[in-house]
């Protein structure tokens, strides 16, 4: 009797520990403990036996007994954790790829400017997008009737406070608490009222530079801007440089680039920095001199990526900004 029930028990964790549904579970609990089941039926041959034997058999069915629960419950737990089939996760199979996304045509102009110009110990500086009119404009040597302000017309907030038109403005800041030597590179938004049209945004980017120390001349000026025309273009790209006028560089110049069409486009401003800018920010012109220049980025965004309407590099629209900057 002993035997059968050692065979009953381990028929049970057998079939429980294979059974794949809690309906199953439930069949085999009532096959064995139910009452009817096969313990009870095994048990009614127990009056039959002596009392030792009656003693020992009634302690082997209860461990059979617990052992079977036991084994029910576990299975039970096992199974409504289980992922349901359809649901199998495999955990060794490849991930999806992530869409990887890339930076603003933008900003990998200016990351690629700041790059060249830090190869020659430039640092980058910033200033704020809401100036005053003085640093905007009176100490850069643009007066309230200055004909220039005609051709950058400004979003003011009231007389004195306005959005910057250009980062010039940042040359003024830096110099006013920095004593030469002085190599900033000033990547930055401007603003100006201007109808929209493919090549005019009210809003745009420049990168500003400006070295002054005791010995930099116009001839340094010309060859790191031909330099980075080259560096961001390749070696075979035409540079011109021409005489122009800004109140704020003397001599000034202005420079244009060949775009793939032969044509040339103007990208930049620059000139020696006149020496009535430098008293305004209280460096001794007659110690130190400096040029500066203002490129816009758009501009060379639109060049570097064959981009032909500004408009798309502000639109938002994923499609063409992995497109342009690929
Ligand atoms: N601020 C000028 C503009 O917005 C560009 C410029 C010209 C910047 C000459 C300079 C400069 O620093 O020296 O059109």
């Amino acid at each position: 009797m002993q035997t059968k029930l050692l065979n009953l028990k381990n028929q049970a964790l057998a079939l429980i520990s294979q059974a794949d549904s809690k309906k199953e579970l439930e069949r085999l609990r009532i096959q064995y403990l139910g009452r009817k089941g096969q313990i009870n039926q095994i048990l009614k041959e127990i009056p039959q036996l002596d009392k030792d034997q009656k003693a020992q058999l009634g302690r082997l069915t209860n461990d059979v007994k617990t052992a079977i629960t036991q084994t029910l419950k576990i299975k039970l737990k096992h199974l409504s954790q289980a992922l349901p089939k359809k649901e199998f996760f495999d955990p060794t199979l490849p991930s999806q790829p992530a869409s990887v996304g890339q930076l603003h045509p933008i900003t990998q102009i200016i990351n690629q400017v700041e790059d060249i110009f830090s190869r020659f110990g430039f640092t980058v500086a910033s200033g704020p997008e809401i100036e005053w009119d003085k640093i905007n404009f009176q100490k850069l040597l643009l007066g309230p009737d200055h004909p220039s302000r005609d051709t950058q017309e400004t979003y003011y907030f009231d007389d004195q406070q306005l959005l910057r038109v250009h980062t010039s403005s940042v040359q003024i800041r830096y110099m006013q608490k920095n004593q030469p030597p002085i190599r900033i590179i000033v990547p930055g938004r401007v603003y100006r009222r201007d109808t929209i049209d493919a090549t005019h945004l009210p809003s745009f980017y420049q990168i500003e530079g400006l070295m002054v120390d005791d010995k930099t001349t116009l001839t340094d000026l010309l060859g790191i801007l031909e330099h980075t025309a080259k560096s961001l273009f390749g070696q075979d790209r035409k540079v011109r440089f021409y005489g122009h006028h800004f109140p704020y560089t003397e001599p000034s110049l202005e420079v244009e680039i060949q775009n793939d069409k032969g044509q040339w486009l103007e990208i930049l401003g620059c000139g020696m920095v006149h020496p009535q800018v430098l008293i305004n920010c209280k460096i001794d012109p007659k110690k130190y001199q400096g040029w500066a220049f203002g490129m816009g980025a758009d501009r060379l965004a639109m060049l570097k990526f064959g981009i032909t309407d500004i408009r798309n590099l502000y639109s938002g629209d994923l499609r063409f900004l992995n497109y342009a900057g690929s």
